[in-house]
């Protein structure tokens, strides 16, 4: 799939002009057949999937992803709160809770949705908040893998997960309030590369299950990697599907129930189906550095200032020839930097770019920093037309919460 389906027919110059810039737009057509391809990753009945909103929690894509039947996985309140208000029926809501208050596992409890804790500390909490009630427990399983050591998020240098050791006290614990587990789940990490990571992983977690009988849910986790700008190994795909398979079906005889098997795939859902547009607003020359200046500051797309994230850049003009350029935003840090050093067409003033693959965490980690204005976001519909999803914020949204 080429990223640049996501335009369909619009002219990215006119979305701008009606929207403002930057502006992140997403396509309703490759977002289904996302979720479609991962719907059938695997064959068995007692498989599905969950969608991790924190890649992109817009209202209106998860309705769409609710509407392909997907479930979704909540990590805050707000999530669980946008979750229902998409639509998502709270037994179709995972809340894998992390160092959560005693207030969030009351409001998680009361919105009857599943929830999976972290710790033994809070399963203490959640017990005696919840007696004789459901829970999941997240473990590590010892392997971790992802594009950056940020967003590892299993083996032993994280703070995700119960280490499998402590299994006498989680069933000390279990007892005390009477507690039905009644799911394990994990997460590696996040845009691996080798399938072979995931599933060792998900037979760690196999074995962890067949340690307790009440078991109904095992939840292997996120992360599936996608193909890469500059050709290197990806995720193959094929690979992860027929290995789940038949790890899967010789190797879980031994537990007591009907398991459902859950995966729970953010990125890999919604990354390619969004670009971000954004105007050019300064060519400059420092100390024989091209730089060209956009309106995307890391405020707007802090990927590739926090994990030095590669997003392939495209330049809408007709210019053919070339130049090493760095692309830069418009915050006050040095490190507000898009692409250090990039070859493209030459850009002047006022042309409009495109940052690929900014589906997933993209608008999900705007901030106002700065004082800047997160950007609005668009929508192509399945008839290629385009309409707002979610408005850019005005200068009375950065006073809104002086109303008190
Ligand atoms: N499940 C759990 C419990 C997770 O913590 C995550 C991601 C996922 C599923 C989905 O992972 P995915 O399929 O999207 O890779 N901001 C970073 C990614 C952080 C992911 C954190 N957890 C980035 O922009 O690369």
């Amino acid at each position: 799939m080429k990223n640049f389906d996501v335009l369909q027919n619009c002219d990215p110059y006119d979305l701008i002009r009606l929207y403002g810039s930057p502006l992140y737009v997403y396509n309703e057509q490759i977002i289904r057949r996302k979720c479609q391809e991962v719907k059938h990753l695997l064959t068995m009945p007692n498989y599905m999937v969950n969608y991790s909103a924190k890649a992109n929690s817009n209202l209106y894509l998860l309705k769409i992803i609710n509407d392909e039947g997907l479930a979704v996985d909540a990590m805050s309140p707000g999530e669980i709160f946008v979750e229902l208000k998409a639509g998502f029926s709270p037994d179709r809501i995972l809340f894998i809770s992390n160092n959560v208050s005693r207030e969030e596992f009351r409001d998680a409890i009361n919105a009857e949705v599943k929830i999976s804790v972290d710790s033994l500390s809070q399963l203490k909490l959640y017990g005696s908040l919840n007696p004789g009630g459901e829970v999941f427990i997240r473990f590590n399983p010892g392997v971790g893998a992802g594009h950056h050591a940020k967003v590892i998020t299993g083996g032993k240098n994280t703070k995700f997960g119960v280490d499998q050791k402590f299994i006498p006290q989680i069933r000390e614990i279990l007892a005390k309030y009477k507690l039905n587990l009644i799911g394990i789940n994990q997460h590696i990490g996040s845009h691996f590369d080798d399938a072979q990571d995931y599933l060792a992983s998900v037979k760690a977690l196999l074995n962890i299950a067949k340690q307790f009988t009440t078991i109904k849910y095992i939840d292997f986790g996120g992360g599936f990697g996608l193909p890469h700008s500059d050709g290197s190994k990806s995720l193959d795909l094929k690979e992860l599907s027929i290995g789940l398979e038949q790890i899967l079906q010789n190797e879980t005889e031994n537990l007591q129930n009907q398991v459902t098997f859950m995966v729970e795939p953010g990125r890999f859902i919604v990354a390619e189906s969004g670009i971000l547009l954004g105007t050019v607003h300064s060519v400059k020359t420092n100390y024989n550095k091209k730089y060209i200046g956009t309106d995307i500051g890391f405020n707007t797309f802090l990927r590739p200032t926090l994990y030095n994230a590669k997003h392939e850049i495209v330049v809408f003009t007709d210019s053919k020839a070339k130049e090493q350029v760095a692309v830069v935003g418009n915050i006050c840090e040095t490190g507000d930097i898009l692409a250090k050093d990039i070859i493209l067409p030459t850009i002047k003033e006022n042309d409009v770019i495109a940052i690929l693959n900014a589906g997933a965490y993209g608008y999900s980690m705007c901030s106002n920093y700065n004082n800047r204005l997160r950007p609005a976001e668009v929508l192509i519909d399945k008839h290629g037309n385009h309409k707002l999803i979610r408005r850019r914020d005005e200068l009375k949204d950065l006073v809104n919460n002086y109303d008190f």
